[in-house]
């Protein structure tokens, strides 16, 4: 059985990655993939293997709006029809190859692994204040994850590892007692928590001029298989924990879209949106820096527990009250394999 939901749009690549000719080859569910621009710029992607002796097209060019394989000059339009061989007139049904829906929408092009006839764009995420009035973004700098999907997605329903993971940059030690609330949905599983009546962390002194106490939330949602968003935020002690009020203080959503490689290795996509000192070339530096620093944290903790499980065969020996949102995760993106699977 396939390790991976097939049937959901997974970021393939940033807008800028895939410019006019190049070929931009990436591994997505374990299958290689090449991405290109057609002359009027709409995305292309195709199985990055020829039919013919399944040289990488990524190694070959685009000419129009068509690959031609670098090797003896088989050449595929974007639906994976094969259009020419050289120097023979009979093109063979054999010689077409695998294409990929795709969409380009919030500077990201986004690719369909499933059956095509799924391929709804309705079906993808929409990013809560994305291009609004008075909201920021920035995008973040692509990660590789070396370890498996799952172990990601562990980490980011799970509030509790920031207080010992993040300790330098976003953790901080009032939260390590609070206990999460765990929901779900069809749609996602949400872990959240307000810490309340709390000296404000560093970046909220520094974002939002809080003087007195802060109550502060975090919600971290996984919308299956595989994006997280955590709404978090800072507001004046005290206020009732409404959607309104949550804006009148400091609020992030970060998303994180995880896009599987390989069992062990998942490319890692973020972009940040918040309220605050938005348009300060400054202050999207200090957000660009200080979340890269917090992900490369969690990369290297999850590359090591990737190490230690692949060493043993286990995955974790001992089961906590702090797991239960992961938990629910994994339960219920193993639902979502199981329904693909051919009966
Ligand atoms: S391998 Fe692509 S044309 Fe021969
Ligand atoms: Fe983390």
């Amino acid at each position: 059985m396939s390790k991976f939901v097939t049937n959901a749009w997974y970021l393939g690549a940033w807008s800028s990655e895939i410019g006019e000719e190049n070929l931009l080859s990436r591994r997505i569910l374990d299958l290689p993939i090449v991405f290109f621009r057609k002359r009027d710029g709409s995305p292309a992607a195709l199985i990055d293997r020829c039919s013919h002796k399944l040289a990488p097209l990524s190694l070959g060019k685009k000419i129009g709006d068509e690959v031609q394989c670098g090797y003896h000059g088989l050449q595929f339009d974007c639906t994976g029809h094969c259009t020419k061989v050289p120097s023979q007139n009979q093109i063979p049904p054999t010689a077409n190859i695998r294409a990929f829906p795709v969409i380009e929408r919030y500077g990201a092009i986004w690719i369909w692994m499933g059956d095509a006839a799924f391929a709804d764009e309705t079906k993808l995420i929409r990013l809560e204040h994305y291009g609004e009035e008075g909201w920021g973004i920035v995008t973040g700098q692509y990660i590789r994850f070396d370890c498996n999907y799952l172990n990601i997605t562990d980490n980011l329903v799970d509030p509790a590892h920031t207080t010992y993971v993040h300790a330098a940059t976003i953790g901080s030690p009032e939260g390590s007692e609070v206990p999460v609330k765990v929901e779900q949905t069809d749609d996602y599983v949400l872990a959240y928590r307000w810490i309340k009546n709390v000296p404000p962390v560093p970046l909220a002194r520094k974002m939002g001029n809080f003087s007195e106490n802060t109550d502060r939330f975090q919600y971290y949602y996984l919308y299956l298989p595989s994006i997280s968003c955590v709404d978090f935020g800072t507001m004046e002690a005290g206020l009732e924990p409404t959607e309104e009020n949550k804006n009148t203080g400091l609020r992030s959503f970060s998303y994180n879209f995880l896009t599987p490689e390989t069992s062990d290795r998942t490319h890692y996509f973020w972009l940040h949106i918040r309220n605050y000192k938005t348009g300060d070339a400054e202050a999207d530096k200090d957000v660009e820096r200080l979340m890269t620093a917090t992900f490369l944290e969690d990369a290297d903790i999850l590359a090591a527990v990737q190490l230690q499980q692949a060493e043993t065969g286990v995955r974790e020996h001992t089961k906590l009250a702090i797991d239960n949102a992961p938990a629910r995760v994994r339960r219920l993106t193993e639902r979502m394999i199981q329904a693909e699977a051919p009966i």
